[in-house]
C-alpha cells in the first residue's frame, strides 16, 4: 500500500537521520497524524465566534456541557475535566514531565523529544510494538520477566521474545546479554525493565556500564537496536550501588543505531495507578528537533488509532500535583514507606529459617521480591495451601517462583508473610529439607 502523504512527509523528515527510518515496522511506517482531518480543521476553528467543529457539546456560554452530579465531586473547572484531551497530551504535562526526566536523570544532556501522553504504561507499551515490531522480530528480554510482555509483544504484535537468564550467580548475567545480542537479526528489539517485575532487581551501577558498553559495540558493528525502557518503577531504589538514573540517560544519545524509548509514567511513580496517564519519549544521537517533532507525530498517529487521546482530567490533576508546595514531601514518605517494608522483608528473610525451603533472588528496589522454590515445591500448591489455610496472598510463577508484593503489606504483617511461606513450604516437603547449599542458582 501506498504511503500517505503525511507519512511520506514525516519519513522525508526522519530519512535526514541516518538510522530513524529503519526502526519503524510496516505498520509504524505508515501511520502518522491526521492533522489535515478533522482534528486540523477543528484547531484551525479555534476562537471563532461561530464554532462548529468540535466533537463535545457546549452550553451556551461555551463551558462544557456536564452533570453536576459528577462535578460535585470535582474541584477542576469542567474545561480541564469533560473535553477531549489533545491527541499528544496537554501540552503543559508534556514540558513538565520532559522536565523532570531532566531533572531526575542528571546525565541526560541530548536532545529528547517531548513526551507523548498514552493511556497508562501498558498502552505505551503497545504503541512501541505498534511502531517499531514486525511479525517475527526479536525481541530482548531478561528472564524473569512481567508476563504481559507476552501478550503484548508476541500475541500482538508477533515478536519471537528470545530471553535470557537476569541473573548468573546472583549478579546481573551480563554474558547471556551479549549473547543474546549477538545472536538475534540484525534489526534488535532489547526491552529493559529496571527496577524489574517481578525481582525487584536493579544492576548496579558498573553492572549498568557493562550493559550499555554491550549495547554500544552492538551497534558499532552495524546493528540497528531499539531499546524499550520500561521505568514503571522508576526511582524507587533502596540500596545506592543501584544504577539510579534510567537507562535511557545513558541511551539517548549512545550512538546512532541506538534508538531509546523511554516508557514511564503515573501509574508507580506518581501512585495513580487507575488515572492511566503515561508517556512516550525519545532519545537517538544527532536527534533534530525536526525528527523529534516527527516520532511524536506518528506516535500520536498510533494513539488516535488505538484510543484516540488519554483522559484529560488525570493530565490536569497531575499538573496541580506538579505545582502543589508539598508534592516533593508527599513523594518522599510514600517512598520512605515502601522502603521501611523493603527493609522488613530483608530483615525477615535473613533468617535462616526459610533455607531449606526457598532462596531470594536479588532484590534491591521497586515492589516485589521473588523467591525461588527448592526443586520438589511446587509454587501453585505452595500459593493455594498459602490462601486457604494463612490466609495470605502471593503471586505463583511457573513451578518454581513465588512473586511478593511487599508494596502492599504493612511493615507489622512482613514477619508473619514469611513466616507463613516456610510453614507451608515444610507442609509440602515431604522429603527432608536438603542442606542449605543444595538449593539450584537461578539463571532464570
Ligand atoms: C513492568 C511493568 N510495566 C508496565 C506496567 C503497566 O503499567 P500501567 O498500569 O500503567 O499500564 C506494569 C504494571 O504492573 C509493570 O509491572
Amino acid at each position: 500500500m501506498a504511503l500517505h502523504p503525511l507519512a511520506q512527509a514525516l519519513h522525508g523528515t526522519l530519512d535526514t537521520h541516518p538510522s530513524l527510518p529503519y526502526f519503524f515496522s510496516h505498520r509504524g511506517r505508515g501511520i502518522y497524524f491526521p492533522k489535515q482531518g478533522i482534528l486540523g480543521q477543528t484547531a484551525e476553528a479555534k476562537g471563532k465566534a461561530i464554532n462548529a467543529t468540535i466533537g463535545i457539546a457546549l452550553d451556551d456560554d461555551g463551558v462544557p456541557l456536564h452533570l453536576p452530579s459528577i462535578q460535585s465531586h470535582i474541584d477542576l473547572p469542567p474545561a480541564e475535566v469533560y473535553p477531549y484531551a489533545p491527541g499528544y497530551g496537554v501540552p503543559e504535562l508534556r514540558a513538565a514531565w520532559q522536565d523532570r526526566i531532566r531533572c531526575n536523570n542528571p546525565s541526560l544532556k541530548a536532545a529528547i523529544s517531548l513526551p507523548v501522553v498514552t493511556s497508562g504504561l501498558t498502552h505505551a507499551l503497545s504503541v512501541a510494538g505498534y511502531l517499531f515490531i514486525d511479525e517475527g522480530d526479536d525481541l530482548i528480554i531478561p528472564q524473569p520477566m512481567w508476563d504481559n510482555y507476552d501478550l503484548l509483544f508476541q500475541h500482538t504484535y508477533g515478536a519471537r521474545i528470545r530471553s535470557f537468564p537476569l541473573f548468573h550467580n546472583d549478579e546481573f548475567n551480563i554474558a547471556a546479554f551479549r549473547v543474546a545480542l549477538s545472536e538475534s537479526s540484525r534489526k534488535k528489539i532489547v526491552l529493559l525493565n529496571f527496577p524489574n517485575n517481578p525481582t525487584g532487581y536493579t544492576p548496579l551501577r558498573e553492572e549498568a556500564a557493562a550493559m550499555v558498553d554491550a549495547i554500544r559495540r552492538s551497534a558499532e558493528e552495524g546493528n540497528r537496536i531499539i531499546v524499550l525502557i520500561d521505568d514503571a518503577y522508576f526511582g524507587l531504589n533502596y540500596d545506592e550501588r543501584a544504577f539510579s538514573e534510567s537507562f535511557f540517560a545513558p541511551l539517548a544519545d549512545l550512538h546512532e543505531n541506538v534508538l531509546a524509548v523511554k516508557i514511564d509514567g503515573a501509574s508507580k511513580e506518581e501512585f495513580a495507578w487507575g488515572f492511566r496517564v503515561a508517556f512516550l519519549t525519545y532519545g537517538i544521537r544527532g536527534l533534530t528537533p525536526e525528527q523529534a517533532e516527527a516520532l511524536a507525530d506518528k506516535t500520536a498517529g498510533a494513539i488516535r488509532a488505538t484510543v484516540s487521546n488519554a483522559p484529560l482530567l488525570q493530565q490536569h490533576l497531575m499538573l496541580r500535583a506538579f505545582n502543589s508546595p508539598t508534592y516533593d514531601e508527599e513523594k518522599r514518605k510514600n517512598a520512605a514507606m515502601l522502603r521501611e517494608r523493603y527493609e522488613a522483608a530483608m530483615r525477615a528473610l535473613r533468617e535462616p529459617a526459610h533455607e531449606d525451603f526457598f532462596r531470594m533472588l536479588p532484590c534491591n528496589s521497586g515492589y516485589f521480591f521473588c523467591v525461588e522454590l527448592r526443586e520438589g515445591i511446587d509454587a501453585e500448591q505452595v500459593r493455594q495451601m498459602l490462601l486457604a489455610d494463612f490466609d495470605t496472598g502471593v503471586i505463583a510463577l511457573g513451578s518454581r517462583l513465588l512473586r511478593i508484593a511487599f508494596s502492599s503489606v504493612p511493615v507489622a504483617d512482613i514477619p508473619r508473610l514469611v513466616a507463613n511461606m516456610i510453614e507451608v513450604c515444610k507442609k509440602t516437603t515431604h522429603t527432608q529439607p536438603r542442606s542449605r547449599g543444595s538449593l539450584p542458582r537461578t539463571e532464570g
